[in-house]
């Protein structure tokens, strides 16, 4: 052998370098062995018991999940120093969570996916930790956290060390919220306390049939209170997608879930300094929308689902609703208009009559706070005759929760848009967004009714004496003329237009060239209070 000289090298010399090859080869043997034995996941047992469940495992969620290669993993050896129960001997690497970053659909994020096959994907110290530091990662790269899973909860073998994990990932929970966009993904089993995490997080996805969330299980409901559930019944998709509320989207497999998690980020930007990114469109703005005037025009008292009127406002008629399930009386998702990411929120007249009651009001004001956060223009669409009466919502708290609305539209300083389309009566129409609230283009169809109260009702108030002393067989007929009456003079949207409290009465086939242009408009609205320079003093 020569050196670099062409002279023939010396025997140490080269002994030297052989070794340095094979201590290199040692290495790379070594870190090669560590690393295929820490991606590896749990026992052949545990990995065909999570198949059998028709389960993914942790890393195939997110391979299908992010883009292709994307995955930057961080933490893979970390391991729990607990030494109670075994635990240290069983050498979990990664202590069942897999936390990285990644791309989905072209963004950055923060991902962690909890393996169930190693300890159930329960979560001890380690895995907490794991966890929060991603957390606060993601909060200082300012991009959305997306968690993907599937526990056991809190592991029994650590005792409360693993309840003090918890602790330390809602505290970051609510330190992120409304700074980054936080995304779970429940695929499993969530259970206990642990299912507070999610409920501090902006949306919940689940699957139908393997994603179950309870505070306390089927065994100790039964213990407590007699009733006899099954774990579907109890916590399943369907208890948490119409029920409860607490899950804003169902899917029907993971592969629907992860196209599902990837076209809402798509309409979210990366943090609260944002705005979402906007696109080019093919569907022109001044494209008119006539068809909504038979569908406005139909009698105040009849109903109609209201995304047929969203579906023809949003650009390439695509609208992402969510919370699809719960509390159809009003609906709320995502569109584009011009290209801009919009929030929507329709009272829906096709359930209740679109009436605002608790479970509505908590759904729209959740949704408005988090456009608000995150720079989202809201667009409004009135049809409500008023909010739900009944002894059950007062004593349920309708005041409460119908003040949540009032807040979160008052407090909202992104461009707020509003449109009546057929009705918009008494403390209803304040709450949804009216010029008073702070909207900024209040639009009304001709066919609108604004008023303190439905005609017929304010007859029956203003004329009751009349219609008393009135024979029975007149009665009706007079009924019917002073409604005709008040209808006419003011239940319009004219009456409204001359005070002001909408600015514009607008035709059907404009609407969606009127918002485009509104939102244009309001492009740069902030909140004067963060602009940073102040005033400008006279000098
Ligand atoms: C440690 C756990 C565990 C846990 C499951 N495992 N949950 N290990 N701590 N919390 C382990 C099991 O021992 C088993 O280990 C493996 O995970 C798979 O569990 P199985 O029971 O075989 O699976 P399955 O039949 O699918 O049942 C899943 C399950 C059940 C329904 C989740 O495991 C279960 O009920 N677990 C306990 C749930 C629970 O009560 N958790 C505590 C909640 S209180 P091996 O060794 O066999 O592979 C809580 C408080 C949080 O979380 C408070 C926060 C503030």
């Amino acid at each position: 052998m020569m050196d670099m000289l062409g002279r023939p090298e010396h025997d140490d010399q080269q002994e030297a370098k052989l070794k340095k090859s094979r201590t290199l080869t040692k290495n790379m043997q070594k870190f090669k062995k560590i690393y295929a034995s820490a991606v590896s996941g749990g026992t052949e047992e545990r990995v065909k018991a999570q198949k059998a469940k028709g389960k993914f495992l942790a890393r195939e969620r997110i391979n299908y999940l992010v883009d292709q290669g994307s995955f930057y993993e961080i933490k893979t050896l970390v391991e729990s120093n607990c030494t109670d129960f075994g635990i240290k001997d069983k050498h979990i690497q990664g202590d069942g969570v897999i936390t990285g970053f990644a791309r989905i659909a072209g963004k950055d994020v923060a991902i962690f996916a909890q393996d169930f096959t190693q300890l159930g994907g329960s979560l001890g110290k380690a895995h907490a930790h794991k966890i929060a530091t991603l957390m606060d990662m993601a909060l200082e790269a300012k991009v959305p956290v997306v968690g993907l899973l599937d526990s056991g909860g809190a592991r029994i073998q650590e005792g409360v060390e693993s309840l003090d994990g918890y602790g330390d990932i809602f505290y970051r929970n609510v330190k992120a919220s409304g700074v980054i966009p936080q995304i779970s993904v429940i695929l499993g089993p969530c259970a206990g306390g642990a299912v507070y995490s999610p409920a501090l997080t902006d949306f919940i996805f689940m699957v139908e049939g393997i994603s179950h969330m309870f505070v306390t299980g089927p065994s100790v409901v039964k213990s407590a209170t007699g009733e006899e559930v099954d774990f579907d019944t109890l916590g399943g998709s369907v208890a948490h997608g119409e029920k409860s509320g607490v899950c804003h989207f169902v899917a029907k497999s993971e592969q629907d879930c992860f196209r599902q998690v990837r076209e809402l980020l798509d309409f979210l930007p990366q943090n609260c300094f944002e705005k979402p990114a906007a696109t080019t469109t093919q569907d022109p703005a001044t494209r008119r929308t006539k068809v909504l005037e038979s569908i406005c025009e139909i009698e105040p008292g009849k109903s109609f689902r209201v995304q047929h009127v969203i579906w023809r406002l949003a650009d390439n008629y695509e609208f992402f609703e969510v919370h699809q399930n719960y509390a159809k009386n009003i609906t709320v998702g995502f569109i584009r208009m011009g290209g801009e990411v919009v929030g929507v929120v329709a009272n829906n007249p096709a359930y209740l009559g679109g009436a605002l009651d608790i479970n509505a009001s908590d759904k729209a004001a959740r949704f408005v706070r988090f456009l608000n956060d995150f720079n989202i223009p809201i667009l409004t669409l009135v049809d409500i005759g008023g909010y739900l009466p009944g002894v059950e919502q007062e004593h349920g708290g309708i005041i409460r929760h119908g003040a949540k609305l009032l807040y979160a539209y008052s407090e909202a300083t992104v461009p707020k848009i509003t449109l009546v389309l057929r009705k918009a009566y008494g403390g209803a129409y304040i709450a949804m967004s009216s010029k008073y609230l702070g909207g900024d283009f209040n639009f009304a169809f001709p066919s609108a009714e604004i008023a303190v109260m439905g005609p017929r009702g304010a007859v029956e108030i203003l004329y009751s004496k009349e219609l008393k002393n009135t024979p029975e067989d007149k009665a009706e007929e007079l009924r019917e003329k002073l409604t005709a009456e008040y209808r006419e003079k003011f239940a319009s949207p004219y009456q409204t237009a001359l005070t002001g409290s909408i600015d514009e009465v607008i035709e059907p086939a404009s609407a969606r060239e009127k918002i485009i242009r509104a939102l244009r408009i309001l492009k740069n609205k902030r909140d004067p209070k963060e602009n940073p320079k102040k005033g400008n003093i006279p000098l």
